[in-house]
């Protein structure tokens, strides 16, 4: 198959790597293989093992390529952890036409100008979003190519990463033998494949409970509003259950996947799970209820944060179109519900859509990402909003980054 027909969507996650084969000339984006790893290279989604990270991408990356039948250079790479960060920024440019019509150039330089500011050199942009467009004052323009105008302005969320965080990531890929097509923000991805797009016309939340993060999105009227990060996911409800029952990790994570419930009130008294001591010596038993008190308590901490993040976000009224759960937590009985009381707001479940092939076994909230990252590939061919990310000086950071690992790869 020639290498333009398909893209590899990847999600470098702290609990697993997700690698997604997609055919691209078609209609929607066609899955044709699947590769999934764990991941033990991780911590809070930032790389703290570049080895390991890089053998769980190449073991995901080989399945989906063995699967799907091709062999692939490079992904489109996702990217989270608790070292992102975004604020808004304003752009303002005077329309140079004599005419007075507004041009492309002239959203390109409103653009640019958006990304004027103080960012300290331990910090990179990773994407500028247009929210909306000001033209001679009046708000609210999504699209201002063509409008008549003499000033034209731009309100811009800016999201930036840690250098470090990001260049240990891509070392990881690179050392996998993989270049990187583009870098994306997870939770705008996991916002491609999750959410409608009447959701994010409205303004909604997603929040994409993972293994060693949270992230929080807000969409409104088409576009990233807001993006942070909660840095508590499922890890640490299975460190809470492997603390508070005195068993190993991989059991305390088998009995709440199992066993778990987020909402005690709904847990059985008399049904009882049974947990292997430490050392391999016996058993003994507890009460779903006792399980579920523990999950629920540190779940309540993680919604918490969560409503913290909503709140400092700015977001001027309630969330009208409610809150979508991903990742691979809200796969977890109750979850819904206990973030709904925890958020005061509609909860629904978001499970990847708009693509087909193999689309069942990506069918799962953890998948969001994955698939989100060829819908995004898929779209971002024709959409000029999502700038390239360059440094103030001109020349993509990603670029020389990509070229100084190329020489040591
Ligand atoms: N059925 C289930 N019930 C409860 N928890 C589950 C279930 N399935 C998966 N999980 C939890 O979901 C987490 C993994 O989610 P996911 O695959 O979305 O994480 P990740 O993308 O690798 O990590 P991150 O996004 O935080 O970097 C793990 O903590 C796992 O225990
Ligand atoms: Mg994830």
């Amino acid at each position: 198959m020639p290498a333009r027909d398909f893209v590899v969507g990847l999600d470098v996650g702290t609990g697993k790597v997700a690698a997604v084969v997609a055919q691209m000339d078609q209609e929607a984006p066609n899955i044709i293989g699947v590769g999934v790893a764990a991941n033990k290279g991780m911590r809070k989604g930032v790389v703290v093992d570049i080895e390991g990270t890089a053998r769980a991408v190449q073991d995901a990356v080989g399945r989906a390529e063995r699967m799907a039948g091709v062999t692939t250079r490079s992904v489109y790479l996702s990217i989270a952890g608790a070292h992102i960060a975004s604020f808004n920024n304003r752009g303002v440019v005077a329309v140079t036409a004599e005419d007075k019509e507004i041009t492309e150039a002239d959203v390109q330089r409103v653009i640019e100008a958006a990304r004027v500011f103080n960012l300290p050199s331990d910090r990179e942009i990773i994407h500028v979003l247009p929210r909306e467009f000001i033209v001679d004052g009046y708000d609210g323009v999504r699209d201002p190519v063509g409008m008549m105008g003499v000033r034209l302005e731009v309100e811009a969320q800016i999201v930036t990463g840690a250098v470090t965080s990001v260049q240990n990531l891509l070392k990881s890929i690179y050392k996998a033998g993989l270049e990187v097509d583009d870098v994306i923000l997870a939770p705008l991805a996991s916002g491609e494949s999750a959410l409608q797009s009447a959701e994010k016309d409205l303004g909604v939340a997603i929040v994409d409970i993972g293994a060693g993060t949270t992230d929080v999105a807000i969409f409104e009227q088409g576009s990233l509003w807001y993006a942070g990060v909660v840095p508590l996911g499922g890890d640490h409800i299975t460190s809470d259950v492997a603390v508070g029952l005195r068993t190993p990790v991989n059991q305390a994570e088998k009995i709440k996947i199992e066993c778990g419930t987020a909402l005690a009130e709904d847990a059985s008294d008399d049904s009882m799970v049974s947990i292997p001591n430490m050392g391999g010596t016996g058993k003994r038993e507890i009460s779903e209820r006792m399980l579920a008190s523990i999950i629920e308590a540190r779940a309540r901490e993680i919604f918490g944060l969560v409503a913290n993040e909503i709140k400092k976000s700015g977001y001027p009224s309630v969330v009208p179109g409610g809150a979508v759960l991903t990742g691979g937590t809200a796969s977890m009985k109750g979850v819904l519900e206990l973030c709904a009381r925890s958020l005061d707001m509609p909860v629904r479940l978001g499970t990847p859509r708009g693509v087909e092939g193999l689309k069942d076994i990506v069918s799962g909230p953890a998948f969001a990402t994955a698939v989100g990252m060829v819908l995004f590939a898929s779209r971002d061919r024709s959409r000029a909003q999502v700038m390239k990310r360059e440094t103030r000086t001109g020349g993509s950071v990603f670029g020389r980054i990509r070229n100084a690992f190329r020489e040591l790869f």
